[in-house]
């Protein structure tokens, strides 16, 4: 048996799993589920969503990978036996990271191909019409997507198989450090943009607005999950290559602190400019890829936004890779595999899982396999393409289904006194007060939270009630167009 992997630094356990939490879902999904929604609701909605399950449960992942110092699935073989049905759970992760990790190259792919774009200077060549047919254009292109989303899969791994010290800490102590300076920069950019951008950008933000409707839960807690890379074993990968003596509340508070600051300052860059230009606010992916840059020429410095957003962007996809590839390769390692080969491996294999996604968009593919047109007869009814689906099954069910078994396992089935011991470590005392606390939103208010969300999600209980729930709460339904006008 190989010796175990560490973390050099709690700090390099802090950024790493920073790296995961901070990806495409704060920069480029969350400020568009977030317009699409209306705004200070949803990000109200959002925040509770962060606080009461995403926060208990990340401590929770965190806390199952250091006890046992092995991957998802070895850990809960060692917490609970070889044949314990709390297994699926290891194995549901590996599956969620091959879902994931197919659409989040491609996505990494285009994210690529604009920073080329931005660094050749070619948006400020385009008139305003030509950006939607520029994204249409190379969301239909196969080529060019497998080419970009090939090399994103091939830089991820190689930075895995440097291994925990020599590849993934080296590239999270660059890029985080490097990602936060860009955020600061163009936060403070965006302060003189004309027309009150900011201020109307702040407010469309932090006001609750009404407008919510039942969906928008469901988006939320989905959302909440992505985000903070929960429920696949993401951050029980990353925590079980920690110390003895880090404090995992302190840990999982500062990570969730950061993912959700910079989701914030996300929205605050985008929708300052695009309210300063008064842009038509894109819903959907065509947000960060065919509205905003459509505006980013009109910015001061335009060449720099551009190149500086669609780095940072760039960044943030490779250190959320990572960890998502982590998860398998560390899987086939607790299985005696040496890193290079499980990295290899399962780097190809996923790489193979995630030519659909890249295709799915060409009229090639549309036409030849009519998108994979049986999966609309099935649960995937209006899920969109096949890239979306991906995502719709990743966010929907498999992160929230895993989140709600880990939270269940560490309240109910794991060893009393490791919990707490776990928990203690760190703190400085032997009966830390939030312990009761934390243990409580585990074990009873994550969990019966998820599971309204999965029984919605699942038709059980009717998402009318819901909608009905949230008029009464939040009142009016105000138009989303009028809100930052
Ligand atoms: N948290 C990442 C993001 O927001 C995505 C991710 C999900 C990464 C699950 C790892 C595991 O983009």
């Amino acid at each position: 048996m190989q010796e175990r992997e560490q973390w050099g630094s709690r700090l390099a356990f802090v950024l790493a799993a920073a790296g995961s939490a901070i990806g495409l879902g704060n920069i480029w999904k969350f400020p568009y589920i977030t317009f699409e929604n209306g705004g200070g609701s949803f990000v109200l909605l959002y925040l509770f969503c962060i606080a009461i399950v995403g926060l208990p449960v990340i401590i929770a992942e965190m806390m199952i990978g250091r006890a046992t110092k092995k991957s998802p699935v070895a850990a809960i073989e060692e917490l609970a036996g070889k044949n314990s049905p709390w297994k699926i759970m290891g194995i549901m992760g590996v599956a969620a990271s091959f879902i994931i990790l197919s659409f989040y190259a491609v996505v990494a792919g285009w994210v690529m191909h604009y920073v080329y774009l931005a660094l050749t200077d070619t948006f400020s060549t385009m008139k305003p019409d030509d950006f939607g047919t520029l994204f249409g254009k190379i969301y239909a292109n196969p080529g060019l997507n497998l080419f970009w989303s090939t090399i994103f899969m091939g830089a991820t791994l190689f930075i895995v198989m440097g291994g925990v010290k020599g590849g993934i800490e080296k590239a999270v102590k660059i890029l985080m450090p490097v990602l936060i300076v860009i955020m600061v920069l163009l936060i403070i950019n965006s302060i003189w943009l004309p027309n009150d951008g900011f201020m109307k950008a702040i407010k469309f933000i932090f006001i609750p607005n009404g407008g919510l409707h039942g969906a928008a839960i469901l988006e939320a807690l989905g959302h909440a999950f992505f985000t903070l890379s929960l429920g696949m074993g993401a951050m029980l990968t990353y925590g079980s290559y920690l110390d003895d003596k880090t404090d995992l509340f302190k840990a999982g508070l500062i990570v969730a602190a950061l993912d959700t600051v910079i989701a914030i300052m996300a929205c605050i860059i985008i929708f300052s400019i695009m309210f300063a230009y008064e842009g038509e606010v894109g819903k959907s992916v065509g947000l960060v890829f065919i509205s905003l840059p459509q505006e980013f020429i009109k910015v001061p410095g335009g060449f720099f936004v551009a190149v500086s957003f669609f780095l940072l962007l760039f960044f943030a996809a490779l250190t959320s890779a990572i960890s998502l590839l982590e998860v398998p390769v560390a899987y086939l390692i607790d299985k005696g595999w040496d890193r290079n080969k499980a990295s290899f491996t399962m780097g190809v294999s996923i790489w193979l899982v995630s030519i659909p996604c890249a295709l799915s968009g060409s009229a090639w593919w549309q036409g030849t396999f009519k998108n994979f047109g049986f999966l609309e007869d099935s649960f995937f009814k209006n899920k969109g393409t096949f890239f979306d689906k991906m995502d719709y099954l990743a966010s929907n069910w498999f992160l929230p289904v895993g989140g709600l078994l880990i939270a269940l396992f560490v309240g109910f089935a794991m060893n009393h006194v490791l919990r707490s011991d776990q928990f203690k470590i760190g703190t400085g005392t032997q009966r830390p007060i939030h312990y009761k606390p934390w243990l409580f939103f585990t074990a009873i208010i994550s969990p019966i939270i998820i599971s309204i969300i999965i029984l919605i999600e699942a038709g059980i209980i009717d998402k009318n009630l819901v909608n009905q729930f949230f008029d009464g709460l939040l009142g009016n339904k105000t138009e989303i167009k009028q809100i930052h006008k």
